[in-house]
């Protein structure tokens, strides 16, 4: 206890703070391999949605989202707002960066098997959590309002129209006094920002009720982490973590300061000579293929096929040369989605002319 008037020093400022925080109790046990990088790319990813959003902020009080002036304002930002260049690109490389650190945790969890009972439904949260932050990227996208942007946009509406009624939302249709571009820009700073907190939360929480999954040694099965696996601190946990999202923020700070994020020319509707950014690439020639319908039938395919796996691979071990066959399926898709991505960006864009206007 700190006594009224009692000089306080650095541990009893401390102390002052967790009486009242009760921060001590972060100090909980986990296990010591959750230090590790491979366990704290989910963490990464969390502290990269911090940085898009501090970023996004600040973009947010420069940035018109109406059609008529949306890529001026960019313009603005580049050429006149304080930092406004420096700070796009932040935003810009975070959001790339993020998709990555998405990627390769789900790639952790997957290869060690903890997607496993009781963890299923926290797959199924991270699934969403994908599909979201793929969200912020095709309507970040847009938002920029050049060529690439004013596609996008075409692709959304065009998805908008072939799911019918339940893609009303997605088209112009579904009111006229609000443009489309508009209602995506309140999709990417509220309404998808509000999701991803809400889910944020339920996914963190149940890594707290379920604990961090054993390590996928030979013989070990899913459950509640082993003790033999050493035992570290949650406060320990949370300095490693921030140490790598400070490592995280100096990459996209030098990024930022190198390579400036891009702007291409206003848009012009009707025409598509622009290629998606590179996330996206792997379903292109699903496109060039059988249009739209290939865009949205590639992308739901993969969905689902992320959604059925702890329904399909249902044993109890967790290591991957006991999981074979499925190990072996996921790879022989990676590395046709990986082909397929690296033949859309060595192809040529070929211009189609489309029947549409931007709105
Ligand atoms: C995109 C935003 C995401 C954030 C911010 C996030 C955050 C986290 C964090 C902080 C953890 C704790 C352990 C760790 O860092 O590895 C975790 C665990 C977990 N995540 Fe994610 N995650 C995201 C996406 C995903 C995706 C895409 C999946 C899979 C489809 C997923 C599935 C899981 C599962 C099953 C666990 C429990 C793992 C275990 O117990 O070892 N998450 N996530």
């Amino acid at each position: 206890m700190v006594m009224p008037n009692q000089p306080v020093s650095r541990n009893g400022f401390w102390r002052v703070l967790d009486e009242r925080l009760g921060l001590s109790g972060l100090a909980y046990p986990v296990p010591a391999y959750s230090n590790t990088l491979p366990y704290v790319l989910g963490g990464i990813t969390l502290f990269g949605f911090i940085i898009l959003v501090v970023t996004g902020i600040l973009l947010a009080q420069f940035y018109h989202p109406h059609p008529a002036d949306a890529h001026e304002s960019v313009i603005y930002i580049i050429a006149e707002a304080p930092l406004g260049d420096f700070i796009r690109s932040i935003h810009f490389w975070a959001a790339k960066l993020v998709v990555i650190t998405a990627l390769l945790h789900l790639i952790r969890v997957f290869a060690s098997g903890s997607f496993k009972r009781p963890r299923e439904v926290n797959w199924l949260v991270g699934v969403t959590l994908l599909a979201l932050t793929l969200g912020f990227v095709f309507t970040g996208t847009v938002l920029k309002w050049d060529q690439e942007g004013v596609e996008a946009l075409g692709h959304n509406r065009e998805i908008g129209e072939l799911l019918g009624s339940i893609g009303t939302w997605f088209t112009g249709e579904f009111t006229r006094s609000v443009p489309l571009l508009t209602r995506l820009y309140l999709g990417h700073v509220s309404l998808m920002p509000v999701l991803l907190v809400l889910l944020v939360i339920v996914h963190l929480y149940l890594v707290k009720q379920l604990g961090i999954s054993p390590r996928a040694t030979a013989n070990a099965t899913s459950g509640p982490p082993t003790k033999e696996q050493g035992v570290s601190r949650f406060n320990v946990h949370l300095k490693r973590l921030t140490g790598y999202g400070l490592l995280l923020l100096a990459l996209v700070g030098t990024l930022a300061l190198l390579l400036p994020a891009p702007l291409g020319q206003a848009g012009v509707p009707g025409v598509e000579v622009t290629k998606p950014p590179w996330m996206f690439l792997p379903f292109y020639p699903f496109e060039d293929w059988s249009g739209i319908n290939g865009l949205l039938i590639s992308g739901g395919v993969l969905f689902l096929l992320l959604t059925l796996v702890p329904f399909v691979d249902r044993s109890p071990w967790l290591s991957p040369r006991k999981r074979r066959w499925i190990i072996l399926v996921a790879t022989v898709l990676l590395v046709v989605l990986i082909v397929l991505g690296m033949s859309a960006w060595l192809s040529t864009p070929e211009v189609e002319h489309l029947l549409e206007s931007a709105s």
